[in-house]
């Protein structure tokens, strides 16, 4: 009944939920475009706007290496697909049983082997940061996640991206991070806040990637109603 009421008065619905399930449900029933804005498996309009910062930036994109440190979340995942559908590579490293949704990284896999992207999967920062364009990291506790702050905290305490890890990876490289951030967590304030983060492009490029996304699906709705209706 949301569904079938919101229709009758937009032309889309975006959808910021936290349970994945109800954004599929509103899309099973409505007849309008149903956008995901964020769930817990998966967050699309960040990494739309993220790769479109990564194609501002980088000349030689998509060939370059992406390195995500901290928790296989919803943004991780969404990544993963970007990555995946763009031909980037693509190197995860989270502290042990935080690693990615294994169908997700399944289905981008397949992907990947049609684009020739490349993406690993591991527990060893190093590893994900060597030859890495730009790191990416994300809050280690997700909304609705607040009650495993703590543990989370000791968990993922070598994980935090700062000037010593970011050395490990390519000179000159790019910092990325959805916000909001908490400095002195999982990024240091040295990182974030100096001329290499991207933070404030990408949390630009959120309007614009947006915005298309929009008028992808709403013309493209539009122009299937009236063929249906002729
Ligand atoms: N992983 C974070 C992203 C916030 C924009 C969360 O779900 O809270």
């Amino acid at each position: 009944d949301v569904a079938r009421n919101l229709e009758l008065w937009m032309d889309a619905i975006v959808a910021r939920t936290f349970g994945h399930e109800s954004i599929e449900l509103l899309a099973k029933a409505s007849a309008v475009p149903v956008i995901n804005g964020l769930s817990d498996h998966s967050h699309p309009c960040q990494a739309m706007a993220d790769f479109l910062t990564l194609r501002e930036t980088f000349d030689d994109f998509p060939h370059i290496k992406l390195a995500y440190v901290g928790d296989g979340n919803n943004t991780c995942h969404s990544l993963l697909e970007a990555a995946a559908l763009s031909g980037c590579a693509m190197a995860v490293a989270t502290p042990p049983g935080y690693e990615p949704d294994a169908g997700v990284v399944e289905r981008a896999q397949a992907v990947a082997r049609r684009t020739g992207a490349k993406l690993t999967i591991g527990n060893a920062l190093g590893a994900a940061l060597r030859g890495a364009h730009a790191v990416y990291t994300d809050t280690w506790a997700s909304m609705g996640q607040e009650a495993e702050q703590t543990q989370r905290a000791r968990d993922f305490a070598g994980y935090q991206v700062n000037e010593a890890w970011m050395a490990r990876a390519r000179p000159g490289a790019r910092f990325l991070h959805c916000l909001p951030a908490h400095r002195g967590l999982e990024v240091s304030t040295g990182v974030i806040d100096a001329p290499i983060s991207l933070v404030y492009q990408q949390a630009e490029n959120r309007l614009h990637a947006q915005k298309a996304i929009l008028a992808a699906l709403i013309l493209g709705n539009h122009k299937e109603h009236n063929r249906t209706q002729a």
